[in-house]
């Protein structure tokens, strides 16, 4: 099997911050690897180095997909785009005034042969690539299965009259209309609802049926578990795990990560209930403070019990 990316001591430190500390990992060929890992563990930095928007301050990219192998290191976004590395965005970046067809023609701009004076005198070669392009894009959307009819009127929609889940699957069309090798996916299932969650799964196993390899960063566990072939797990920068989903899923070092994190996000909302009742107890009268209390202890009296685990343990 061949790495079509391997990444080498990969490091980014943003002053003190050390975002991406040595990372070691590779990219098989015609997989869909996944990079996971808690929030601020360094995924989308890994992401923005790969893709040329942030210099690592350490360590190498290694690209095979091209003829020849060669590092990422010292190429900017576009020459990244043009060496078929295509990727989307953890915030979508679609352009929301503009129609769903362009937002995907857009996409064919690293294969553009037409020059500025075929656009100003409108030269058949200019009218013949737009052309192209307008059909592929529609292709692409119906790889996407957002298929425009005259009935949807999907192509002449502003991108951002789109449902969520139609604009993050806008932007993977947007993606793959650069004919990428490698694609990268950052939090593709961000804000969609299980049913639109299945379909993406579909589209993902589908682009790499069609020669795409795919790195995805994902937080939804259930789609990393059931389409990745090789999961890397991140921990404040460094790889803690990887192998097939599976193996990861029950490694300590993960369990303990992500736990670790979920402690952190129950402790916070149980504060966050504990004050908001203290306010309503203070606003109202006497039955509701009494009641506000009456709910107060429950979130209070987690935190012995679990002291006492740990101190069994
Ligand atoms: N441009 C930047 N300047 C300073 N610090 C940054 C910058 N980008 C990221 N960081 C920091 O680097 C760390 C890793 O951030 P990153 O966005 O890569 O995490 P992540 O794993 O993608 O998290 P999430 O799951 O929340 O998206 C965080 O501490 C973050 O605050
Ligand atoms: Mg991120």
């Amino acid at each position: 099997m061949t790495a079509i990316l391997e990444l080498r001591g990969l490091t980014k430190h943003f002053g003190g911050v050390k975002a991406v500390q040595g990372v070691d990992m590779k990219v098989e060929e015609g997989s869909i690897t996944a990079l996971i890992g808690p929030n601020g563990a360094g995924k989308t930095t890994c992401f923005n180095m790969i893709t040329g928007h942030y210099i690592p301050t350490a360590g190498d990219l290694i690209y095979r997909g091209l003829k020849e192998e060669c590092s990422l290191i010292g190429c900017g976004a576009d020459e990244i785009a043009k060496n078929r590395i295509a990727r989307t965005f953890q915030n979508i970046r679609l352009c929301p005034e503009q129609t769903v067809l362009d937002n995907v023609r857009i996409g064919f701009h690293t294969q553009r042969q037409s020059r500025p004076w075929d656009v100003l005198l409108n030269t058949k070669r200019y009218r013949e690539e737009e052309a192209v392009m307008t059909a592929s894009a529609r292709a692409v959307l119906e790889f996407v299965g957002m298929k425009p009819t005259e009935e949807n009127g999907l192509e002449a929609l502003l991108s951002d009259s789109l449902p969520y889940g139609d604009k993050r699957r806008l932007e993977i069309a947007r993606a793959l209309a650069s004919n990428p090798a490698l694609l990268l996916l950052d939090e593709p299932a961000a804000g969609m609802n299980p049913q639109e969650t299945e379909v993406l799964m579909d589209l993902i196993r589908k682009t790499r049926a069609a020669g795409v390899t795919v790195l995805l960063i994902e937080h939804d566990m259930k789609l990393v578990m059931e389409i990745s072939d090789h999961v890397v797990v991140l921990d404040h920068g460094e790889k803690i795990a990887e192998g097939a989903p599976a193996e990861v899923q029950k490694d300590p070092a993960v369990i303990a990560a992500y736990l670790g994190q979920e402690e952190g996000e129950r402790a916070s909302q149980r504060l966050k209930a504990l004050s908001e009742s203290q306010a309503e107890a203070a606003e109202a009268d006497e039955p509701d403070k009494a009641e506000a209390e009456a709910e107060a202890p429950e979130g209070e009296g987690e935190e012995p019990k679990a002291e006492a685990e740990e101190g069994s343990s």
